[in-house]
C-alpha cells in the first residue's frame, strides 16, 4: 500500500530554494525589515493612495496576495482597511507577522495566512474582497496565467484589483531569466553576479541623477525610493527573482477586459525592465467563454 508522506510547506519552499528554482524572497524581506521606518511606511501609504484614490481603503476588505515584508498590509491597515495577508514563502509570512506584532499587536482586523495564489481551494476559502493587491507576485508563482485567473475571482463586484506584472521585453527578458537562474544556482554565482551588476546599477543611477541635476544620494534614502522600498533590496529581488514570467500590458488589459474588469489606471515602465502597474475595477459580468 502506498505510504502518504506529509511534507511541510516550509520544507517544500526550502527545497525549491536549494535547487535554485526559487529566489529566497523571505531572506530579502528579513533584511528589509531592518530598514523599516516611518518614512518608508508613509511612502507605501502614498503609493496606495495615489493608485487607488484617496479614501478607497477606509472600511474596505483588503487582500494582500504575496505580502512579502507585510509593508503594504500595514499601509492598508493604517489607511482604514481590514486586511488579509498571505504568502507562499513561510519566511515572508514570518516577516508580515513581525510587522503586525510591531505595529498592530493582537489586531482582530488583520489576519495572516500561509498559502498560494495557485491553490484554488485555499483562495476560495478566503472569500471576496473590495481591494485586491498583488504587486510583483503573480509573475513569481511559476504559472502567471493560472494566477491571473484565480486572482480575478477574489475581487468583489465593484471591487478593485491593483496588479504589478513584469514587462515583456522580448529577448532581453529571456536573457534576464538566464541571469536570475545563474544568481539562484549557488552562493558563488550570486556573489559574482552581484559584483558584475551592482556597479552597473549604481553608475546608471548616478548618470541619470547628474543629468537631471539631482543629488545622487537621495535615491538611497527612504524618501527617495518608490513605494517606501529599498534600492539594494529591490536590486537583489530583481537579480534573483525566480520563477520569472513577463507580460505585455495589452495582454493583461485584454485578459481582464474579457472578465468584466475596466482599466482605471495604468503606469507602464516605458519599455525598461520592471513592472507595469494596473488598477482595474470589476464593474460588469465576465464575457461568456467562447
Ligand atoms: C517581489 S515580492 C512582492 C512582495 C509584496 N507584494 C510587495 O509589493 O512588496 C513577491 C512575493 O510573492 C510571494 N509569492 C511567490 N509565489 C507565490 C504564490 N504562489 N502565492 C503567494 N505568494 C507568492 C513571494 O514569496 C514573495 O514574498
Amino acid at each position: 500500500m502506498p505510504r502518504v508522506v506529509h511534507v511541510e510547506p516550509v520544507e517544500v519552499v526550502r527545497r525549491e530554494i536549494a535547487l535554485g528554482e526559487r529566489f529566497d524572497f523571505g531572506r530579502n524581506w528579513r533584511r528589509f525589515l531592518a530598514l523599516l521606518n516611518e518614512q518608508r511606511i508613509a511612502g507605501a501609504e502614498q503609493s496606495l493612495r495615489e493608485m487607488l484614490g484617496g479614501d478607497a481603503l477606509r472600511g474596505a476588505r483588503f487582500l494582500d496576495v504575496g505580502s512579502g515584508s507585510g509593508l503594504f498590509s500595514l499601509a492598508a491597515r493604517r489607511l482604514g482597511a481590514s486586511v488579509l495577508s498571505f504568502d507562499y514563502d513561510p519566511s515572508s509570512v514570518a516577516c508580515t507577522e513581525e510587522i503586525r506584532r510591531r505595529f498592530f499587536p493582537d489586531d482582530a482586523e488583520w489576519t495572516i495566512r500561509r498559502g498560494s495564489i495557485l491553490d484554488r481551494e485555499f483562495i476560495r476559502s478566503l472569500g471576496v474582497f473590495d481591494v485586491v493587491y498583488a504587486w510583483g507576485v503573480l509573475h513569481h508563482t511559476g504559472n502567471l496565467r493560472l494566477a491571473l485567473e484565480i486572482v480575478a475571482d477574489t475581487v468583489a463586484a465593484r471591487g478593485r484589483l491593483f496588479l504589478a506584472v513584469y514587462n515583456d521585453q522580448g529577448i532581453r527578458s529571456v536573457l534576464w531569466r538566464q541571469v536570475k537562474r545563474a544568481y539562484c544556482s549557488s552562493t558563488v554565482a550570486r556573489w559574482l553576479i552581484a559584483a558584475l551588476f551592482l556597479p552597473y546599477f549604481v553608475l546608471g543611477g548616478l548618470v541619470a541623477d547628474l543629468a537631471r541635476r539631482k543629488n545622487p544620494l537621495d535615491r538611497y534614502r527612504a524618501a527617495g525610493t518608490p513605494r517606501g522600498m529599498s534600492r539594494i533590496r529591490d536590486w537583489s529581488d530583481w537579480l534573483g527573482g525566480l520563477p520569472f514570467e513577463v507580460a505585455k500590458p495589452e495582454v493583461i488589459c485584454e485578459f481582464f477586459d474579457r472578465r468584466g474588469f475596466r482599466l482605471k489606471r495604468l503606469t507602464t515602465c516605458g519599455g525598461r525592465p520592471g513592472c507595469n502597474e494596473f488598477v482595474f475595477v470589476k464593474d460588469r459580468p465576465a464575457e461568456p467563454a467562447a
